[in-house]
């Protein structure tokens, strides 16, 4: 090895860059020795933000010098977790026991644990005590880390293990590589500082830190020299976007700004929090046609009694208005939504005023959750809601949930729309399948040539949620 200590960067990403180096000269030691590549695995459980910290582990590893495999029979396997419900925790402690196996059998074989239920102390007590194959836990604040921590796993007997409580830090212009060549997610913010009493994501990814606008903008030019048409804003709450910035800025004049990029021609965000939507908003997105029409607005509850003690700072009122004002300024916008059933002490009529804002704004689709507690959230303090009552609620809302999302979706039957190309159909390859600009999806006789490509389809017919269609 010819680096030496004393030159190792302070600055970021300077250090990341040298640690990349140094990782690229034990990789091809390690290769060498082995007289083959080294292969690894990146599996993504939770939300788009872990999607695109996923597509950033990704880039990382490629500059390295690994090499992607479909399977997680690979020399490095990364899990990039979730803890938002129980049932995405429940789902990694099961496949950990599954790769340990591939790991018996596979002495190179090296194991990293990452994202938001790393930011858990108990879970890094259960992992250190039961799971004690794993090389490598880091938690979502110092995830611009990864080619340094790489290094150290791979020069160390023991579990690495490096969870930050929290950063003020956004590092920039790190290698990335992204899934889609035509579509790619846009960290415009990180964190959370609205506390829902039900939600986890505050503690486990920190206060919200906001992006310099002209960071995110060089960032969009840059993946529209490189082909990609699409792009989603993302953020646990888009329309709070610049509040904290040293010269504010909001998110519609982010959105207007970020439209200005020309080639670019399709714009999305998520998630959009009811309480900060602003009549501005709705006013950019109209005027501009590059903003797809599709909203995704978290309802939660229904019950305005519910949705105070959730802290979500609007009421069924305020929501049903919003509504209102969205579809009146684009009367084909589609509205989507997540719905949480069984919150701590929610009645009959609680449920019955959920179903209620269901039935009245007819969400094209709709995202329904099981409250599931989270330790150190204050809602899991309070009195649950037995189950047999919480499934029996779940299953009258799905009912109303699919119906009217049927309903909303079979009314764009014979329309003509402009269709995003993603893919092949994975059932039949004489097909392609592709988004309209609303979001939803479509399938109809083309080949590959077509991916990337935005072309007029028309729908001829509704499966449900998704339409058949033909290419004009
Ligand atoms: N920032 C987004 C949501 C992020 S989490 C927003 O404010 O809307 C995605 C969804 O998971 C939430 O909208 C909520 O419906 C659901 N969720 C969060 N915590 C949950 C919990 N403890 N139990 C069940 N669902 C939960
Ligand atoms: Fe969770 Fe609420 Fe923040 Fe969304 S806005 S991430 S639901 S605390
Ligand atoms: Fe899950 Fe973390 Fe996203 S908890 S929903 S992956 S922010």
């Amino acid at each position: 090895m010819n680096t030496t200590l004393n030159q190792i960067p302070e600055t970021e990403p300077q250090r990341q860059f040298y640690y990349m180096n140094l990782a690229k000269e034990l990789l091809s030691k390690k290769e060498k020795e082995l007289g083959r590549k080294l292969t690894f695995h990146v599996t993504t459980f939770g939300c788009q933000m872990n999607a695109r910290d996923s597509e950033k582990l990704v880039g990382i590893l490629e500059s390295i010098g690994y090499e992607e495999s479909d399977e997680e029979d690979s020399d490095f396997v990364i899990y990039n977790t979730c803890t938002v419900r129980d049932n995405a925790n429940q789902k990694v402690y099961g496949r950990l026991g599954y790769l340990n196996g591939f790991k018996k059998k596979n002495p190179e074989m090296k194991i990293a644990l990452c994202g938001c239920m790393m930011q858990e102390e108990s879970v890094i007590e259960k992992i250190k005590k039961s799971y004690s194959f794993v090389d490598l836990i880091f938690g979502t604040h110092n995830i611009y880390k990864f080619a340094e921590l790489v290094c150290r796993m791979l020069t160390s007997k023991k579990m690495v293990i490096d969870v930050w409580q929290s950063t003020d830090k956004i590092v920039e212009e790190l290698p990335t590589e992204r899934k889609y060549a035509f579509k790619s997610g846009v960290n415009i913010m990180f964190g959370c500082n609205n506390f829902c009493s039900y939600c986890i994501v505050p503690y486990v990814r920190g206060r919200e830190r906001s992006r310099q606008p002209k960071d995110i903008i060089k960032e969009i030019e840059t993946l529209v020299c490189d082909g990609v048409v699409e792009v989603m804003l993302l953020g646990q709450n888009v329309n709070s976007y610049g509040k904290n910035l040293e010269e504010p800025v909001t998110f519609s004049e982010l959105l207007e700004e970020v439209c200005k990029i020309e080639g670019l021609q399709r714009v999305r965000f998520m998630t959009s929090h009811p309480k900060d939507l602003s009549d501005d908003l709705i006013r950019v997105m109209k005027e501009n046609k590059k903003i797809c029409r599709h909203m995704h607005l978290p309802l939660q509850s229904g019950s305005s009694r519910l949705l105070q003690d959730m802290n979500r700072h609007y009421d069924k009122e305020k929501y049903l208005s919003l509504v209102a004002k969205l579809r009146e300024a684009m009367p084909d916008i589609a509205i989507t939504t997540d719905i949480i059933v069984g919150y701590p002490e929610e009645t009959e009529e609680d449920f019955l005023e959920t179903m209620d804002v269901a039935e009245k704004v007819e969400f094209n689709s709709a995202f329904t959750f099981i409250y599931s507690p989270r330790t150190g959230t204050p809602a899991a303090e309070k009195k649950q809601i037995p189950e047999e009552i919480t499934k029996d609620r779940f299953q009258r809302l799905l009912r109303v949930v699919q119906e009217k999302g049927q309903k909303k979706t079979a009314e764009m039957t014979g329309n003509v729309e402009e269709v995003l190309v993603e893919q092949v159909n994975e059932h039949d390859d004489t097909l392609v399948t592709g988004r309209c600009d609303n979001n939803t999806l479509v399938h109809f006789k083309g080949d590959a040539s077509l991916i990337g490509q935005i072309v007029s389809v028309k729908l001829t017919e509704c499966k449900g949620f998704y339409f058949m269609g033909e290419l004009v």
